[in-house]
This record gives structure tokens, C-alpha cells and sequence, in this order.
């Protein structure tokens, strides 16, 4: 691209002004005056469908509230194209927006889908009130097959996730599923993981809650053995249990179920509904605007806040293979299929192609906003050009593709300290700062992300009102 205002410059031309997020800024490129006050917000800031279950490298509420407070209004189309637990979508759709999620990894769409098109309270405790009382018939079935489970899981068979059939011998199960629950509370999760069916609106709500509640460290949790932040590797988990004579206390799916979506609903739903979509985040555009259409909808988004995958790090298939199993799907498949795996060059190539395929859904003056973490290492190794990645980001995959920057603003990212602290060399380790690159989709995309940069935002939560800014 040409020379011009919007080219990146030394830091001698942009001298941060107070304010500025000016720590560690990288030498050439721009910063905003965007205030970091998400960062002053309490931990669950935001809607009580945001904690629904955890998920690697997602990033706070606040943190999406920062930019949809500033850079759209009620009514506008808000998209993330890599929507993770959903975060931006639900953000967007509790403060009057659209909120459009995408998502290639299917847990992560289950997530996304069960927050922006979630269950009704009514409809999900009768739900619940129906799996309670089905269970008092099936309980003496669900207790045999769950002792077999755990005496023999190599030579068990047991239903299919969302098969409703309680006799079907259709899956092997993985020893270490065995090893994580009491034979009580795993005979209610068969029986529930075989009744939900994940095509239902308020089945699927209920199974998403239940992915939160899996396994953790307190007794909400149906199994202490690992964790809430991700399954610990199988094959610590084998020697975890059989090093500490392991036995999981006794937990009621049920009564776990019940706990956890009241803290769910502790807030009513959002007030409009959004759209989760499952596909590869190059090809967003066309099925977003579809599905945008066929909701009456206007059908290009006015800001974008996402968080691509960070460089060889998350295995999301393998760090949540425990939820995973009691979805039904396969952790293997999921990190076949995703884009983590990448060297800076492809991955950059990657983003190129993201960002070009995004051009067709963004209105005229939309904003884009990259949340781009650096990551210094995988698996103890070095990964060469994994810092400075906004920046190249910003020279290799947005400016080639003609958007145009406003500025860069920091993150401190804590995301991935727990479990790296958690799997030792096996993870990758993420430096402290995430960057992030603010671009107009135009030049009018670029003057409105400035202009609204330094607007004070409405902290209060739940919001007084809705508000137009
Ligand atoms: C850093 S996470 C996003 C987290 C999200 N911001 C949140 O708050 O939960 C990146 C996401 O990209 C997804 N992903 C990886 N490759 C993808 C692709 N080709 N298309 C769409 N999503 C992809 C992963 O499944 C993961 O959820």
C-alpha cells in the first residue's frame, strides 16, 4: 500500500498523550488514546451467561464492552468471526446489538449458540424437572452400566451421545472418564448425556451449563479430579488417580444442574438474540449475512472484536477432551480441523485471508478490532517472530488487504499462566501483553474509531438503560 497518514510510523510521530496506553508499545506502529478501564472492572463483569463455562484464551466482557459501547449503537450488527465462549456475540446482544458469533470448533459454537439463542428460565427448569423424574425410571439401568464402566471401561460400550436409546452399545468410553466420577454421578451423566439432544434450544442450554459444571475444584463441581479451566491430560490424570488412590466424591447432577442455572439466570436474557454460526473464519461472511437476512436483519457488521487464534498454543480439543466426550464430540477431530497450529508465516497468511473474507459483511465504516496475543514459546520452545505479531499483523495481513489503521492499544493478558503453570512444558506460554490492533474497514472506519477513542463508557452493570451513544 501507499504512503499515507494511515502508514505505520516511528513512535517519534505518534508521542503517546496522557492517557495513552503507551507502555511497551511497539516502536512503529500508532498508539490509540483508548483507555484501558476494562481492566478496573471486577473479574464477572458483565452478563451472568459470560461464565456459563470457562474456555482457554477468551477474553473479559469488559473488554468487549470497551469497544461495543464505543463503536456501535443499539440495533447495529456486532461480529466475531473466532467467538470462542462467545463472549463479544452475548456482550453485544445484552447491550441491544446483534451479536454474530463463528466459530470452527464445535464446543465453542455450542457455547456461543447457548448464549445468544439460550434456553428460557421456565423452559429449562421444566426441562430439568422432566431429566429428574425420567431418571427415577432409567436410575437402576444408567447405576449397571456405569459399574461396568468403571470395572471394565476398555470392554463397555455405552449410547451415543444424544441417542435418547439407553440400551444402544454404540461408543467405547475413555478410561479416564471412569476414573473421574462416583459410580452415582456417573450413571446421571450417561443418562443425561444420552438424553440431551443438542439440536434443541433448551437441551443444548442444559448441556452447555453441564459443561461448566464437569469438573472442578469445589463441591459445585461433578468431579474434583481436575481443574475448571481445562482437563488435565489423560495420562495425568491415570496417574494422578492411581498415585493418590483417587475417589471422587458423591455429586447430584441434578442439584448441580439446578445451582448452577440459577447463577445463570441471575440475570434476565439478553434482549435480543444473536447468531451463532459454525465454519472456518475465511468464509464468515456469506452464511452471516444470510443468516442476518432471514432474521430481518441489516446484513454487514459495524464492528468487529475478535481474538484469532493465538500461535501454536491451544489444543481445544485436547484441553477440554472431559467435555468434549460428554458432548459427543471428538477432541481429536477438533484439533485436526483448527487453525492454532500455525508458523507466523501461514498464520499471517491465514489472517490475511480472514480479513479479506470479512470485507463482504462490514458496513462501509465499520471497525475492526484484533485482540492479538504474543506468545514467546510452545512447548518450551522458542517460536521464532512470535512476538511483535500485531505488528506484523497489522503489515502482513490488514494493511495489504486495505484497511486502514487507528491505533494499537495493550492488553495484559493472564490467560494461559494457570495452565502453563498446570501443564508444564506441554503449553505454550503467553507474554504478559496482548495488543491490540484498532483498524477502520475505510477511511471512515479509521476517523470513527479515532473520534470515538477518548468517549467516557458507562461502567454500571446490568445497564440502567439501554443506551445510544
Ligand atoms: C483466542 S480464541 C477466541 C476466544 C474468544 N475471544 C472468547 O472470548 O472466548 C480463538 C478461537 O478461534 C477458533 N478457531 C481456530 N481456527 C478457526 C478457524 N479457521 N475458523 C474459525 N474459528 C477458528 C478456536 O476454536 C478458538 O475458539
Amino acid at each position: 500500500m501507499s504512503a499515507g497518514p494511515n502508514r505505520a510510523r516511528p513512535r517519534a510521530a505518534s508521542a503517546p498523550t496522557a492517557g495513552q496506553l503507551a507502555l511497551e508499545l511497539p516502536l512503529e506502529l500508532p498508539a490509540i488514546a483508548l483507555e484501558p478501564d476494562w481492566k478496573a472492572q471486577q473479574r464477572l463483569w458483565g452478563h451472568s451467561f459470560h461464565p456459563m463455562c470457562s474456555y482457554l484464551a477468551s477474553f473479559p466482557a469488559a473488554l468487549t464492552h470497551a469497544f461495543i459501547a464505543r463503536y456501535s449503537r443499539p440495533g447495529d450488527v456486532v461480529l466475531d468471526p473466532f467467538s470462542g465462549r462467545g463472549t463479544t456475540p452475548l456482550q453485544a446482544c445484552a447491550e441491544g446489538r446483534i451479536g454474530v458469533g463463528n466459530d470452527l470448533n464445535p464446543f465453542a459454537h455450542l457455547l456461543t449458540a447457548s448464549k445468544v439463542r439460550p434456553a428460557t428460565r421456565p423452559a429449562a427448569t421444566t426441562r430439568l424437572t422432566q431429566l429428574r423424574l425420567a431418571w427415577t425410571g432409567e436410575a437402576t439401568t444408567y447405576l449397571a452400566l456405569a459399574l461396568r464402566v468403571i470395572a471394565d471401561p476398555a470392554g463397555t460400550r455405552i449410547p451415543r451421545a444424544g441417542s435418547g436409546d439407553p440400551k444402544g452399545a454404540d461408543e467405547p468410553v475413555p478410561t479416564e472418564v471412569a476414573l473421574a466420577f462416583h459410580p452415582e454421578t456417573l450413571a446421571q451423566l450417561l443418562f443425561v448425556r444420552t438424553s440431551l439432544r443438542l439440536d434443541d434450544r433448551t437441551d443444548r442450554f442444559l448441556a452447555a451449563a453441564i459443561t461448566g459444571i464437569l469438573h472442578g475444584k469445589s463441591a459445585s463441581y461433578l468431579s474434583e479430579l481436575m481443574p475448571n479451566t481445562f482437563s488435565m491430560a489423560p495420562r495425568y490424570v491415570r496417574d494422578f488417580a492411581a498415585r493418590t488412590a483417587f475417589a471422587s466424591p458423591r455429586r447430584d447432577v441434578f442439584d448441580g444442574l439446578a445451582a448452577k442455572l440459577d447463577r445463570l439466570f441471575r440475570q434476565p436474557p439478553p434482549p435480543i438474540e444473536g447468531i451463532a454460526l459454525l465454519g472456518d473464519a475465511r468464509d464468515v461472511a456469506g452464511p452471516a449475512r444470510e443468516a442476518l437476512r432471514q432474521l430481518g436483519r441489516p446484513d454487514r457488521a459495524r464492528l468487529v472484536v475478535t481474538s484469532p487464534p493465538y500461535l501454536r498454543v491451544v489444543k481445544y480439543g485436547y484441553y477440554n477432551w472431559l467435555r468434549t466426550w460428554f458432548l459427543g464430540f471428538d477432541a481429536r477431530e477438533i484439533d485436526a480441523t483448527l487453525d492454532d497450529a500455525h508458523h507466523r508465516e501461514p498464520y499471517l497468511a491465514f489472517l490475511r485471508d480472514v480479513l479479506a473474507g470479512l470485507r463482504a459483511v462490514l458496513a462501509d465504516d465499520a471497525v475492526v478490532v484484533l485482540v492479538i496475543g504474543d506468545v514467546e514459546t510452545d512447548r518450551g520452545r522458542r517460536i521464532k517472530g512470535g512476538v511483535g505479531l500485531a505488528e506484523r499483523a497489522w503489515e502482513q495481513a490488514a494493511e495489504p488487504e486495505g484497511y486502514r489503521l487507528a491505533g494499537v492499544a495493550l492488553d495484559d493478558v493472564a490467560a494461559l499462566r494457570k495452565m502453563t503453570k498446570l501443564w508444564g512444558s506441554e503449553a505454550g506460554r503467553a507474554t504478559k501483553t496482548d495488543r491490540i490492533l484498532v483498524l477502520g474497514a475505510t477511511e471512515a472506519g479509521r476517523r470513527r474509531a479515532l473520534a470515538s477513542a477518548s468517549l467516557d463508557i458507562d461502567w454500571a452493570w446490568p445497564p440502567r438503560a439501554l443506551r445510544a451513544i
